[in-house]
């Protein structure tokens, strides 16, 4: 998408330099930074320390790490200490796990003097494979979107909710639940997003700076104002991301989520997950009972982040020093509130059954175990 004009993903290589860079977010929507990762400690860095973050963009970063990791020493041994450093770096998103193992499954049957061009070339493709996955997914979302559109008096907008950002900067490109409202807002149908602030790191602030430099029209609310504008019909469809879907359809997404899948139930509101393939983890059924829930640093909770009046960007503490701090980042919500999730082979029911109509060859494999 464009920033200012010009075309980005949210990673590229950079073959002059030989160093993969990325859109360093601790500084958006303030600072438009990029960042060039050189050694495997700036990638497991840049990944724990939220440089890069949302699930499919982790994954593809990951792999840029093992190619560079491979490079270095192409040994099992230094491909393994890299999986391992690579993968203790976020314990959510699925994605990175499912990157990390493509990557080493492939460096394993491939000679040692090949292994860093094929480590490469497979982290190219994990990145043009996640746009594509996601230029998919709001194909199929569009549909539901033009669905929505023809119950409505013409010209009216369609109101979209969203929570955290699960946009082109947390994927390689066109994001998750925004690459519906960008293919609508493409194809001239309008909308209108409401966007979830997303403390406590304010996720939604990034929502907001996407879908402003893309001119799509959105209000940025408090996380507690989504239940009173859905009970006031001011709502029409909820679609939000996620960093990890069990095979029976739990959705584990940023903390928030659950509630608003709460009020959209008992408002009648469809509730959508973007969800694409590589974000599912086959290995677990039960998301409440089985997903580890990352507990994050308290001053994301006592302090926030921003711009300060003489430009430069700073913290300011919210809470009386001391106070202690829960910070739990992310929840589940049950598939049996949600609508159904939009895939890039298509929409499904939120179900085990749903799942497997569209991946059987993962399902498959799934019960195999
Ligand atoms: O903690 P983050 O910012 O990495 O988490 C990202 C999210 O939780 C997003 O909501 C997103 O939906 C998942 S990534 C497309």
């Amino acid at each position: 998408m464009k920033v200012n004009g010009t075309p980005y993903r949210s990673l590229w290589w950079d073959e002059a330099k030989s160093a993969l860079q990325i859109i360093d977010q601790r500084w958006l929507p303030y600072d438009f930074r990029i960042e060039q990762l050189s050694t495997l400690e700036d990638y497991c860095e840049a990944i724990r320390g939220m440089h890069v973050r949302g699930a499919p963009l982790i994954g593809a970063t990951a792999a840029y790490g093992m190619a560079l990791a491979a490079r270095i020493d192409p040994s099992e041994a230094t491909l393994a200490k890299a999986w391992d450093a690579l993968h203790n770096t976020r314990p959510t998103a699925i994605n990175l796990r499912w990157a990390l193992d493509r990557c080493r499954t492939a460096l394993k049957n491939t000679s040692l003097s090949e292994r860093a061009d094929v480590a490469l070339r497979l982290a190219h493709e994990i990145a043009d494979e996640d746009v594509e996955i996601n230029r998919r997914i709001g194909l199929h979302g569009l549909e539901i979107i033009k669905q929505i559109a023809a119950q409505k008096p013409a010209g009216e907008p369609v109101r979209l909710l969203t929570h955290c950002n699960a946009g082109w900067i947390a994927t390689v490109d066109w994001g998750t639940a925004t690459s519906p409202m960008y293919q609508a807002h493409d194809a001239g149908l309008p909308i209108h997003v409401w966007v979830d602030e997303t403390r406590p790191r304010n996720q939604g602030a990034l929502t907001a700076w996407e879908l402003g430099s893309h001119g799509i029209p959105h209000s940025y609310i408090t996380d507690n104002a989504g239940g009173h504008l859905m009970q006031h019909g001011l709502v029409d469809m909820v679609i939000v991301g996620t960093d990890r879907t069990t095979r029976s359809g739990d959705v584990c997404n940023k903390i928030g989520t659950y509630l608003k899948a709460l009020a959209a139930k008992d408002n009648g509101v469809p509730f959508y997950v973007a969800l694409p393939s590589p974000t599912i983890d086959w290995s677990v059924s039960d998301g409440v009972a089985e997903i580890p829930i990352e507990e994050r640093a308290g001053e994301e909770v006592c302090q926030i982040q921003g711009s300060l009046a003489d430009g430069s960007i700073g913290r300011v503490q919210v809470t009386p020093e001391g106070t202690p701090v829960g910070n739990p980042a992310f929840d589940v919500t049950p598939s049996r509130l949600l609508t159904g999730l939009i895939t890039e082979r298509g929409v499904c029911d939120a179900s085990a059954e749903g799942l497997a109509g569209l991946f059987p060859e993962r399902a498959a494999c799934a019960s195999g175990r």
